[in-house]
């Protein structure tokens, strides 16, 4: 079956809107109606007059777009598509955590799951981290999660070296290999490296470029270099390659070079079959309690606000 040609037919035939992360595989985001990071995506989501969001990326993306249009119906092609980082900070284990800083401002990545947003002051995305802690005032106490690697980055441009930063990370982005990208490099001397910041800090490093997934691509169609050396899930070469046809992007290697971890396990369960049966039956629809979405509505609010 020709699963884009029905998927096409269907969105229309049901004024549905599909967004996909840039993440996804090539034949997805060729269908979509959007592909962007995960901040461009809420912003859609927030304003979309189409009766059904089909969202094309993990579960905390589509609970994003649920809790910004709680009229819609929002849809996901593969609910158990997760992220090792939302994971990594449970709503219980945060409670506890918050004890210790009752006074703290909470700021949470978009990377995490709907009751942890209702717990969280501030939202933000890897595109907006550095604007929104900047625009708090210098003794602002504050805490972020759930990305170690992220948090380290912000605290080094901030200078907030007091800012409470919570363990965990994400399982691609912690697996780019240090001594293998500097090898590249010796391949590809003038090639430039663009990193994600989620990756570490010895990655970091080494980056000409380290932005959210829509900053490096940005980057890599303004840039006057041909080549660059990408850090960040493999799903982005797409619209790099596309973009500039005439570039090489090389993907930076993991450390083992078996695992396949430059593509993100979760977001590559998305396939075209499921969409077109998704969209067929509207299930898997997404589905919160109301008062769940009212308490974390307020912090991606907040974020969208202050992202302007
Ligand atoms: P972006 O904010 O760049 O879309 O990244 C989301 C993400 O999941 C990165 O791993
Ligand atoms: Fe989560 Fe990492 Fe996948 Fe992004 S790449 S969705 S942070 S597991």
């Amino acid at each position: 079956m020709d699963f884009s040609k029905k998927i096409l037919q269907l969105k229309k035939k049901k004024n549905c809107v599909i967004l996909a992360h840039f993440y996804q595989t090539a034949d997805i985001q060729n269908i979509a109606d959007f592909v962007g990071d995960s901040l461009q995506l809420s912003q859609i989501a927030a304003e979309t007059s189409a009766n059904i969001i089909l969202f094309c990326g993990v579960n905390f993306m589509a609970e994003t777009a649920k809790i910004l249009s709680p009229d819609k119906k929002v849809l996901l092609p593969e609910p158990a598509a997760g992220c090792s980082l939302a994971d990594s900070c449970s709503a219980n284990d945060l409670k506890a955590f918050l004890k210790n800083y009752p006074s703290h401002t909470v700021i949470s990545y978009v990377n995490t799951s709907v009751e942890v947003k209702a717990l969280t002051d501030i939202c933000c995305t890897s595109s907006n981290a550095v604007k929104i802690i900047e625009s708090l005032p210098k003794n602002e106490k504050i805490v972020f999660l759930p990305d170690r690697n992220l948090g380290s980055y912000i605290k080094s441009i901030t200078k907030r070296d007091d800012m409470v930063v919570w363990d965990g990370a994400c399982h691609v982005h912690e697996e780019f290999s240090v001594e293998k990208i500097i090898e590249l490099k010796k391949e590809y001397p003038d090639a430039k490296i663009l990193a994600h910041p989620e990756c570490k800090k010895t990655v970091l490093i080494l980056a000409d470029k380290i932005g959210s997934t829509a900053a490096l691509l940005e980057f890599s169609k303004k840039d006057e270099n041909d080549k660059f050396i990408v850090a960040t899930e493999s799903g982005i070469l797409h619209q790099m390659q596309l973009a500039s046809p005439n570039k090489l992007f090389i993907p930076a290697p993991p450390i083992d070079s078996t695992c396949g971890c430059n593509d993100c396990k979760y977001m590559k369960m998305v396939t075209l079959e499921k969409i077109y049966t998704t969209l067929k039956n509207e299930n898997p629809e997404v589905i919160i309690d109301i008062e769940l979405i009212e308490k974390a509505k307020k912090s991606i609010l907040r974020m969208l606000e202050m992202s302007k």
